[in-house]
């Protein structure tokens, strides 16, 4: 036997594993690294996070990333020579952590990385009958494998993608197996760039579970926070708390078939980006809005998109308690609107589970590398192709 799938079977019976989960949103913040201990797998799952970083983007980064980033034309040479250095780049943020945490790359039993999202297509938004739904994420994981001598499980979109799926919410499969409880209702709900929920229901009914986007997270808001604050996005939401919310242009904002969609769908910055915004105070006719208080009705937008779709899900029976996590829970005034739109409803962060909620997503996806050297079958969802039962990611080894 090739003595890497020898090394791979030593991994997939050990009693534990250390699995470094990898995730970079659209919000392009920085690479968040999460070193957790596994044990199990499937709902039988055991997780420690023993670290827990997110390595700021350094400007020139971004800017590399936004040259091709949810763009219909670009330089396709850019993409090809982007997709191994950003490899690199997470590589060496990589070593950078573990140099921190003074543990050597030796004692790490497989990183789990998701890469940078340039495009996602999914067909409801192309519309081009020929072609099924797509996405893209860059950052090789042969690159990640060589660079950091540790085996690297990458590129987990596209088998949900060819089993039926969007390629996304992936955050149901791990969202399902450590915070599943019987007896509460929970709606798990991350606000990154696009926010997306994930529904549990308290009967433990497997077929029952759904997972959705909901709409723009933080991306506009962070959009326009560039473009004319010079930030990278607002912080505490000082600026949007300057703002009137501009009702024309917000129900005008609200006027996309996405919203009117069925569960599950999934969305980006390719369609919630500053050309939409653009078009929005056109036909809003509010030109002359002042900056601060388009800040205030972003902010007011993303709430109530939010809300609104748990508050579909929420019709439903039960005894809701909503846990969140992703950068938009820092933002207070985005956290209040939806508060108070959805009052009654009890709301927590993932922290109440042990899970601190800046490494969520990292850690999801530590979970589906987990299940891919070690898992199993995992029949979730209504039976349709949204939740696929797949293993997924692509595994490179060092050498
Ligand atoms: N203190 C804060 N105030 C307002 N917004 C914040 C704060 N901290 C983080 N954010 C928001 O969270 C975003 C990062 O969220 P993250 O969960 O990393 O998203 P992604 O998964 O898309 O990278 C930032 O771009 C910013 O919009
Ligand atoms: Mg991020």
């Amino acid at each position: 036997m090739n003595k890497n799938l020898t090394k791979l079977c030593i991994i997939a019976s050990k009693k534990s594993r250390l699995i470094i989960g990898l995730m970079s949103g659209t919000s392009l913040d920085g690479l968040d690294v999460a070193l957790c201990c596994f044990t199990g797998s499937g709902l039988d799952t055991k997780i420690e996070i023993l670290q827990f970083d997110t390595v700021d983007y350094e400007p020139s980064f971004k800017e590399e990333i936004r040259s091709v980033f949810s763009k219909i034309t670009v330089n396709l040479e850019k993409i090809c020579l982007l997709n191994g250095w950003v490899a690199k780049e997470h590589a060496a943020m990589i070593l950078q952590c573990l140099k921190k945490w003074k543990i050597s790359a030796n004692e790490i039993d497989l990183i789990a990385s998701h890469g940078q999202t340039i495009y996602h297509a999914p067909k409801w938004l192309h519309q081009q009958e020929k072609f099924g739904n797509a996405t893209l994420q860059i950052g090789d994981g042969d690159q990640i494998a060589v660079a950091t001598g540790i085996i690297t499980v990458s590129d987990f979109r596209q088998k949900h993608i060819a089993a039926g799926g969007e390629g996304a919410p992936l955050a149901v499969y791990g969202d399902y197996f450590i915070f599943s409880k019987k007896g509460e209702d929970r709606i798990m709900l991350n606000i990154g760039g696009i926010a997306n929920f994930t529904y549990l229901p308290g009967n433990l009914n497997a077929a029952d579970i759904f997972s959705s986007d909901t709409g723009p997270g933080n991306t506009l808001i962070d959009a326009y926070a560039q473009a004319h604050f010079q930030v990278a996005f607002d912080k505490n939401a000082v600026i949007a708390s300057q703002g009137i919310i501009n009702e024309d242009l917000l129900q005008t904002l609200m006027q996309h078939s996405f919203f009117e969609k069925d569960f599950p769908k999934t969305t980006g910055p390719e369609l919630f980006n500053l050309a939409y915004l653009e078009s929005a105070i056109l036909v809003a006719d509010v030109q002359s809005i002042a900056h601060v208080d388009v800040m205030a009705t972003l902010t007011r937008f993303s709430a109530i998109t939010i809300a609104g779709a748990l508050q579909r899900t929420l019709n439903k029976e039960g005894n809701f308690v909503i846990y969140t996590s992703g950068g938009g829970m820092h933002n207070p005034l985005l956290m209040q609107h939806i508060h108070s739109l959805l009052p009654g409803y009890r709301f927590f962060t993932t922290d109440t589970l042990h899970i601190n909620p800046d490494a969520k997503e990292a850690l999801l996806f530590a979970i589906l590398a987990n299940e891919c050297v070690a898992g199993g079958e995992t029949a979730i969802g209504n039976g349709t192709n949204d939740i696929p039962s797949v293993s997924m990611g692509k595994i490179s080894f060092p050498w």
